[in-house]
């Protein structure tokens, strides 16, 4: 692979996540698979993107479609085999892809040998009432369930989803030995569910406080970091379901010694409205220690997808908020779909399959063709496919949000300042959010209501507006509602981009 400096590719490149059920069908069963991803990655590849996550991939009874895991070190059946994932890893390597997986370290099913073979690996109370006050994240009722044996077993989660007992040196010992048969497979690094609540207090007390976001966590956290940084280049970033930005903060370690990467729940969970976001970028921009990188998200398996959670189905301001996410200070994590503006789809009761979560609609097949099945499956799809645009009808449209994604990708590529130069907010009217990345670019979304006018001088690099690509601004531009501007302000841009770009 290119000598590029270790961290390079995760900090400045594009992130995608890949639902792998619903990515592509290779053998007609209706759910997507491994080898079906294989057959995506050249659009994967095209698209630009450096690196894609996979929901788990492991074996289970899904329960919670993946997150009740019966076998860390195979595959599940559905979605192929192990030479199946290590044909993806090198394929995808050959386009310059990495690949993560999904660790599930909470929790495991209760299909897993070790719930029956070391029940010390979980967590139990003894008594005739519950242990304490918490709750199960998914049903709000409590999170403890008598077992046969007469004992509570903590699940934050479903009853099937027994908590793992991190006090147990066995239990990390376990997950030592998991982390290094993938990092050995030549895995990229993994997506690891639920940090905040794999440590639970030692006592048991009762909540507020005291079913997640202990401190011995982070001693999980630097662990598996010592053991990450004895591999070449690999990433770690944790799904850190916290709302305090500051809280967040402390997953990166005192000296860049834990998560590479730390999903901003709070950004996530805004609305689309411009001082929000603006607020929460620059608190991470002030609050993130020294060594830290940003970590941006608008959609995934769980939250939905952007085009309808932010958008409310307006493509123009998913278009808007594509251009954000691909243009902050920060790695961009896209969902599959969101590169052509994919919205939720509505699902009917008889469909429904995420019973623990209602989740199914942001988790539809890929849209590939508009075909019967997408082009996604020539069978019965395990979900249903929506009736939005697919991939074949953007590609045919230069304008498309396909197109744009690429274009905004592509120029990320080209230009260091994108990728790596400092963020600072410009002033901008009600509703608008501009700021500068580096010397020469300025962003700029009017995500209110009205048209409004900015001071800016330059050339349009990338809008949302394709039409005003390479326009000349001298001095004031003026945005519609739900318009996107990337502009150049240094010296002339065609002579600053490569001989060998494609034409932006
Ligand atoms: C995480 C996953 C979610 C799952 C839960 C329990 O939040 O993203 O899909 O249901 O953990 O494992």
């Amino acid at each position: 692979m290119a000598a590029r400096a270790p961290g390079t590719w995760w900090r400045e490149g594009v992130l995608y996540q890949v639902y792998p059920r619903s990515f592509q069908d290779s053998n007609g069963d209706g759910i997507g698979d491994l080898r079906g991803v294989i057959a995506r990655l050249d659009h994967l590849a095209w698209l630009g993107v450096d690196g894609i996550w996979l929901n788990p991939t492991f074996p289970s009874p899904d329960r919670d479609w993946g997150y009740d895991v019966a076998d860390y070190t195979a595959v599940h059946p559905d979605l192929g085999t192990l030479e199946d994932l290590d044909a993806l890893v090198a394929e995808a390597g050959r386009r310059d892809i990495r690949v993560l997986l999904d660790l599930v370290p909470n929790h495991t099913s209760d299909q897993h040998p070790w719930f029956a073979e070391h029940p010390d690996y979980y967590v139990w109370a003894d008594g005739d009432k519950l242990p304490n006050n918490w709750r199960s994240i998914f049903d709000g009722g409590p999170a403890w369930t008598r077992h046969a044996n007469g004992r509570w077993y903590l699940r934050l989660f479903l009853a099937q989803q027994p908590d793992l007992d991190w006090f147990n040196p066995a239990v990390a010992e376990e997950f030592d030995a998991i982390v290094r048969f993938w990092l050995d497979r030549g895995v990229a690094g993994f997506r690891i569910d639920v940090c905040q609540a794999i440590v639970k207090d030692r006592e048991l007390r009762d909540d507020p406080g005291h079913s997640a976001n202990r401190p011995e966590v982070h001693d999980v956290m630097r662990r598996w970091r010592a053991l990450t940084d004895g591999y070449e280049d690999r990433v770690l970033v944790g799904e850190t379901y916290v709302h305090e930005l500051d809280q967040l903060m402390r997953y990166y370690g005192d000296g860049a010694d834990e998560l590479h990467l730390a999903f901003n729940i709070p950004f996530l969970q805004a609305p689309l409205d411009a001082a929000r976001l603006r607020a929460i970028v620059e608190d991470v921009e002030a609050g993130l220690p020294p060594g830290a990188w940003p970590v941006w998200t608008g959609s995934n398996h769980d939250a939905g997808r952007l085009a309808t959670r932010w958008a409310r189905g307006d493509a123009a301001l998913a278009r808007c908020a594509l251009v954000m996410l691909l243009t902050l200070r920060g790695t961009p994590f896209l969902y599959y779909g969101d590169e052509i503006g994919l919205c939720d789809v509505p699902i009917r009761e008889e469909a429904v399959r995420d019973h623990a979560g209602g989740r199914d609609g942001g988790r539809t097949p890929m849209p590939w063709t508009s075909e019967p099945g997408g082009g996604f499956t020539t069978g019965a799809p395990w979900l249903p496919l929506g009736d939005g645009p697919s991939v074949a009808d953007q590609i045919q449209h230069p304008s498309s949000t396909l197109h744009l994604v690429r274009s905004l990708i592509d120029l990320r590529r080209a230009q260091p300042d994108l990728r790596t130069g400092a963020y600072a907010t410009l002033p901008a009217p009600d509703g608008v959010w501009a700021w500068r990345r580096g010397e020469d670019w300025t962003v700029a979304l009017n995500l209110g209501e009205h048209n409004a006018e900015l001071t800016l001088s330059g050339r349009i690099a990338v809008g949302t507006n394709r039409a005003r690509d390479g326009e000349e601004l001298s001095g004031t531009i003026r945005l519609r509602p739900a318009e996107a501007v990337v502009v150049f302000s240094g010296d002339d841009l065609r002579q600053r981009l490569p001989q060998n770009r494609r034409r932006l």
